[in-house]
Order: C-alpha cells, then sequence, then structure tokens
C-alpha cells in the first residue's frame, strides 16, 4: 500500500514542505504520497482525531508546523530526548502504531548557520523567546555559541535565558554586545508586513551574519537591513531545507537527497518567489 506523509499545520496552503519531500521520495524511488493537512485550530479535538486516526488512515510519517509544534506533544506516545529539552516537536514517524516525535528544526538552524559561518565562540544576538527561539538557542548553545537573547517582552527572554543559562539583554545595549551572528526568532517582517523589522542598518553595524527564519518573503527587510550593513544573509530556506532533511532521514532511516531536494524547492520558489 502506498505510505502516506504529509504537513500538519494551520495556515499550510503555501507551505514549501510538499514540493522538497515529494522531490525527495521520487528520486529515492519511494512509494509514496506526502499531502497537506491543514488542521482547524479552532476546536482542540481536530488534532487528536488526527493523531488517532493516522493508523486507520495509513499515515507513515509526518511534518509538524505552526501553530501544533508543542500543542501535539500529548498525542504522542514516544519522544526523542531533544523534543523534551526544546520543548517542542516537528516531526512525527508512526513506528509500528506508535507516533514518535522529533525535532529536526534546531539542526536545522545550525546547519543553515554553519553554511556562513562557526558557531563556537561567537556573540550571537538572537530576535524573540518563543518556542522557535528556544529550539534555536538550544542548538547554538550546543555549538559553544555566547547567546543573548532580546525579547520584546524582557521577562520572557528572562526566563528562557535562565533556562537555558544563557543571557537576556535589552534593546539599548544591542550595540555594547557588538554581536557577530544575529537570528531572527520571531514573525516580524514575515507576510503581510513585510516592511517591519526589529534591527535596521545601523543597529547592524559590525555583525557578520544575519540570519532570518522566517520564509514568507525570503528576503525580509530585515535581511535586507543586514546586507546595507554590509553582513552576510541567511535567509529562511535554508532552515526549512536542512530541517526537511533531516526529516527525510528520520521517516527512511538512510540519508536525504539533498542536492534534489535543493533544486525542487529552489525551482519552486523561481516559479512563485
Ligand atoms: P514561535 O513558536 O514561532 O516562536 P511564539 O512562541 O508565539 O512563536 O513566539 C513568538 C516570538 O516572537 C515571541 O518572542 C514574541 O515576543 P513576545 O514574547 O513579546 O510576545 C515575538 N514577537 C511576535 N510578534 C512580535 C512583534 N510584533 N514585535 C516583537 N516581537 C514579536
Amino acid at each position: 500500500m502506498k505510505k502516506i506523509y504529509g504537513i500538519v499545520g494551520h495556515p499550510v496552503i503555501h507551505s514549501l514542505s510538499p514540493v522538497i519531500h515529494k522531490a525527495a521520495f521520487q528520486a529515492e524511488g519511494i512509494d509514496a504520497e506526502y499531502r497537506i493537512f491543514d488542521i482547524n485550530p479552532e476546536d482542540p479535538e481536530n488534532l487528536a482525531n488526527f493523531c488517532y486516526e493516522t493508523e486507520v488512515n495509513g499515515i507513515a510519517g509526518f511534518s509538524v508546523t505552526m501553530p501544533y509544534k508543542e500543542e501535539i506533544l500529548p498525542y504522542l506516545d514516544e519522544y526523542d530526548p531533544l523534543v523534551k529539552l526544546v520543548g517542542s516537536a516537528n516531526t512525527v514517524k508512526n513506528e509500528d502504531s506508535m507516533l514518535i516525535g522529533y525535532n529536526t528544526d534546531t539542526m536545522g538552524a545550525i546547519a543553515a548557520l554553519r553554511e556562513k559561518t562557526d558557531i563556537q565562540g561567537k556573540r550571537i544576538l538572537v530576535l524573540g523567546a518563543g518556542g522557535a527561539s528556544r529550539a534555536v538557542c538550544y542548538g547554538l548553545k550546543e555549538f559553544g555559541g555566547r547567546i543573548s537573547i532580546f525579547n520584546r517582552t524582557h521577562e520572557k527572554a528572562e526566563e528562557l535565558a535562565d533556562e537555558l543559562e544563557i543571557d537576556a539583554i535589552e534593546f539599548r545595549h544591542i550595540k555594547e554586545l557588538a554581536p557577530e551572528i544575529v537570528i531572527n526568532c520571531t514573525p516580524v517582517g514575515s507576510v503581510p508586513n513585510t516592511e517591519e523589522s526589529l534591527l535596521h542598518a545601523p543597529d547592524l553595524a559590525g555583525v557578520k551574519v544575519v540570519m532570518d527564519i522566517i520564509t514568507r518573503p525570503m528576503e525580509t527587510r530585515l535581511l535586507k537591513e543586514a546586507k546595507k550593513a554590509g553582513a552576510e544573509v541567511i535567509s529562511g530556506e535554508r532552515m526549512l531545507l536542512h530541517q526537511a532533511a533531516g526529516q527525510f532521514a528520520i521517516w527512511f532511516s538512510k540519508p536525504a537527497p539533498f542536492e534534489v531536494m535543493e533544486k525542487a524547492l529552489y525551482g519552486q520558489l523561481k516559479k512563485t518567489p
């Protein structure tokens, strides 16, 4: 029977994951579909029912995106230790009717960053203190980054910083910090508010690399400002790609056909930037 994979979230209509995973399935000769499961968050039962019915529906695994990366945890039978540490799962595998949760966002962000820079010993400013920030900060810490978090609600930055034994910083101290790397883990600048940015070129003077995890648009205002300031930029699709490669490896217990996935993603982005 054809296996079914897919992405669970809301809204997921613009997700690039189907294009990436379908290309990988085809390249590897895997007889499987990758569908979109748009689950309306108005009724919490919807996610529960989806999880309870994976077996009857022949779902072998799925990606999880907003707003369900944390909500999915109670429905998992088991999870990878990283899921517990980070507090969210973006990948689920159905193994003998058990739903096992994984998190490939952390490694996805780290892999995207390491395409352009080392992490060890670098002063890194992370914008945001939500779930995405937590997943990214956890990885940065593992790789020896010296992390400071800035968040609109400073208490939340302090809470996350205390938990990870890193620093929380107020906006007025960002200049003194002189970060070498800046990573945006907030939705600021995503569609439809594409003119917004938490930092502008003057704030980014001296920064070497700026990464944004937003994928719509691909070049956010923050990244435009970073270019003006002379920094290298990493847009959100690099993390997307690496986390998808991690998902493939989990589902099929073999390395992902990375270049195929990359080509499919950029092919799609050329059509609908
Ligand atoms: P995610 O799981 O995607 O990280 P989240 O947990 O809701 O989503 O976190 C969103 C983060 O973006 C938070 O740090 C939030 O700041 P607050 O803690 O102050 O809410 C930040 N954020 C969202 N909208 C923002 C805005 N307009 N300006 C500044 N920060 C914003």
